[in-house]
């Protein structure tokens, strides 16, 4: 008779292993560049997890990658995206991809007029997706529609199913957007910077209204954005990313008291401290372009702590204690 297995662990809800995103560029010998370049990560149910990084670095372009979304042109050029219960989403077809979005993966933007068609009623467009995904109908979708703007705390949530977007404030429209991502009943959320565009006041409720629902309802949130400001309060775990890498994974605790790696710490540096007036200091110099990588570390033409062997090794992705990863030299030679 065989041994009882022990249970093996359950998979996580999301596994992205050495996933390539791959840009048409005339700076590449093959023609193509890749922009993200072999990213991982796990995520569990009701977990958020924050993607930062400068603009122009991959974040969103890995975020379409994980909801089918990539623009023309653009195309996963590798590596593997598993859903707990849908398998292997890279090998899925547009008809495979339409009856997971929405359904099982969402996505919320910077601009909510990119997901809210000017031309219909936020409740019609609420009802639509209702119908799609959920099968409800007439009053019945009428009703769950008002239950959703109400979860999203839109006020008069009642009298806003016959509001059009424009007539939406800022943090209004974020809210429909979110509510209508929600409407599928989606287990992952992909929120792109999606309080960038708002004041400070409408953005802090728009975050706290999305950790509230990962916390209630279980959903998982991929929280993107340029801003390490914003991802400190309410993301158990950052992935910061540089030239389609991530350089640097750590507990958004620890990476904000003891970064590890030198570009993350430039991003904290970068960051306005309250009560000093003046300039936000930037890093100085860019993000490289696509297909025009610089040999070695992709940061180290910007890095204040580079050494010649920067500038020739590419650094390799390595585990430090407290479970975090960074991908730096300084750190490949600590025993
Ligand atoms: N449709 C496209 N075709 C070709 N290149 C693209 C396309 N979209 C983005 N890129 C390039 O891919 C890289 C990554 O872009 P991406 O939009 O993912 O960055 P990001 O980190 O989201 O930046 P931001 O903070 O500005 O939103 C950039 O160099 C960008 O110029
Ligand atoms: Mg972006």
């Amino acid at each position: 008779m065989s041994q009882p297995q022990p249970n093996p662990s359950p998979a996580p809800l999301l596994a992205v292993d050495d996933l390539t995103v791959t840009v048409p560029s005339a700076a590449a010998p093959d023609g193509r560049a890749a922009v993200v370049r072999r990213f991982s990560m796990r995520l569990e149910r009701g977990e958020m997890v924050a993607l930062v990084g400068e603009s122009g670095c991959g974040k969103t372009l890995t975020a379409l990658a994980l909801i089918g979304l990539l623009p023309a042109g653009v195309a996963v050029g590798g590596g593997s995206i598993r859903l707990a219960g849908a398998g292997e989403l890279t090998a899925l077809d547009e008809g495979g991809w339409v009856r997971l979005r929405g359904a099982r993966v969402a996505m919320i933007f910077q601009e909510p007029l990119s997901a809210l068609n000017p031309r219909l009623t936020i409740g019609y467009q609420l009802c639509e997706t209702l119908r799609r995904h959920r099968r409800l109908r007439g009053a019945a979708a009428r009703r769950e529609a008002v239950r959703l703007l109400q979860r999203v705390a839109m006020p008069d949530a009642g009298r806003r199913l016959r509001s059009y977007a424009h007539q939406l404030s800022g943090g209004q429209r974020q809210r429909a957007m979110i509510a209508l991502a929600l409407a599928g009943e989606p287990d992952l959320l992909l929120a792109d910077e999606p309080t960038t565009a708002l004041d400070v006041t409408i953005q802090a409720q728009v975050l706290a209204l999305i950790d509230e629902l990962r916390r209630e309802l279980g959903l998982a949130v991929l929280l993107i954005s340029h801003d390490l400001g914003v991802v400190a309060g309410c993301c158990e775990r950052v992935l910061v990313m540089y030239a389609g890498q991530v350089v640097e994974e750590a507990p958004a605790e620890d990476l904000f008291r003891r970064p590890a790696h030198p570009y993350t710490r430039a991003l904290l540096d970068a960051l306005p401290v309250i009560g000093r007036r003046g300039e936000l200091r930037g890093i100085p110099g860019s993000v490289p372009q696509p297909g025009r990588l610089p040999p070695g570390c992709a940061f180290a033409p910007r890095c204040a702590e580079a050494v010649d062997r920067c500038r020739r090794q590419p650094p390799r992705l390595v585990p430090l204690a407290g479970g975090r990863l960074s991908r730096c030299l300084l750190h490949e030679e600590q025993p």
